[in-house]
């Protein structure tokens, strides 16, 4: 018996829309085999691999260091944990959808008794005004670029420059979650360091729209980037040998830098071809980035069968999962990359108008 039927068809599906390609080992044999087999691994933090690589996105971000980690979970708590310890406050704020809150298990305030102040609405971005309002004292503002779990909303610049300011009068410091920084900057018409300026501390990922195995980086002023490595060797973060993950990071940062204009503007176009069906519409209704929230006017179990039947009849596959919002109402997030250009836009046309008509004839 199978329980997942509509992750199975989407995996039978000649032309999935999103995603760079399966999660598979050979994700990580084509980035090593770029590279010399006798080159030295790096060893707990040291060697040219992890140094080098340390170095390289310390200057492309704009901070004078940065430290690799395996995970941006440790890196994010390892940020906040200095911070707090600087300011001599045990509270920091953030949005009460960003990931240390709903994914990380409380794990900021287990092991490191700090407390999180919820900044904003569950269904809008944290404004200039929330920052302003802020009440008591807190060490840090953690801001999320883009906030992923409504959709991947970004600020406009001029609020976020504003944001900046305001905390650096109150004496806050900000962190930036830019898991997803890189694809947001054909939005912005930024550079990283441009966007990454307005911050004290930033983490990045390399396994969302660049496409690695796993991996972050923590870029700050040298007194953080220092600490952040003992605090990694206290969560057990500072792994012998990291070169899996860090080479597989540059490999594939390298190969997909270049085309997150290409996946920002693919993006805006897909949202336009579900908008264009009836019971759905996307959020935001234009993409700031790569990626952005699908939500349809129909329960989850009325919405599966038809996008199976969908998958069986087109080879499109729009996504292997649907998530309940309430009774007659469900969504899925699409991030869009190198998949979406290899499918032909006759086949991608047929299957948006054969899903309009399903949708017409459910309602
Ligand atoms: C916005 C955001 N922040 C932080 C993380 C944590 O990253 P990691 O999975 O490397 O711990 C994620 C992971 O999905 C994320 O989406």
């Amino acid at each position: 018996m199978n329980g997942k039927p509509l992750h199975e068809a989407f995996n039978r599906t000649a032309y999935p829309i999103t995603g760079h390609g399966k999660r598979n080992i050979g994700v990580l044999k084509d980035a090593l085999n770029a590279y010399d087999g006798d080159l030295d691994s790096d060893i707990y933090g040291e060697g040219s691999i992890i140094e080098g690589f340390q170095g390289k996105m310390a200057g492309i971000l704009g901070k004078d260091k940065a430290v690799f980690f395996p995970s941006g979970t440790m890196a994010q708590q390892i940020a906040l944990r200095i911070w707090c310890d600087r300011k001599g406050v045990k509270r920091v704020a953030y949005h009460p959808l960003c990931h240390l809150e709903i994914h990380e298990q409380r794990g900021l305030h287990e092991l490191h008794g700090i407390e999180p102040v919820l900044l904003g609405g569950k269904d809008r971005l944290i404004s200039l005004g929330d920052v302003q309002e802020l009440y008591g004292k807190v060490a840090c503002l953690l801001l999320e670029l883009p906030q992923r779990e409504i959709g991947g909303q970004l600020p406009d610049f001029g609020e976020l420059e504003a944001i900046s300011a305001c905390c650096r009068e109150r004496g806050i410091a900000l962190h930036l979650d830019g898991a997803r920084l890189f694809e947001v900057l054909p939005y912005y018409q930024k550079s990283a360091a441009e966007v990454c300026a307005l911050f004290d501390s930033v983490y990045i990922s390399f396994y969302k729209g660049i496409g690695g195995i796993a991996g972050a980086i923590l870029a700050g002023d040298a007194g953080l980037a220092e600490e952040s490595k003992i605090w990694k060797r206290r969560h057990g973060g500072d792994l012998i040998s990291l070169y899996p993950y860090i080479l597989s990071a540059d490999y594939y940062f390298e190969e997909r830098l270049p085309n997150m204009g290409r996946y920002y503007e693919e993006a805006v176009e897909l949202a336009g071809l579900f908008n264009k069906c009836q019971q759905i519409s996307t959020l935001p209704a234009e993409p700031v980035s790569n990626m952005f929230h699908v939500h349809a006017a129909l329960s989850k179990e009325r919405l599966e069968p038809l996008l199976i039947e969908l998958y069986e009849e087109t080879g499109v596959g729009l996504t292997h999962y649907l998530r309940e919002t309430g009774e007659t109402s469900c969504y899925f997030e699409i991030s869009v990359g190198d998949r979406y250009a290899l499918i032909p836009k006759e086949e991608l046309h047929r299957a948006f108008a054969i899903l309009d008509e399903k949708l017409a004839a459910v309602l």
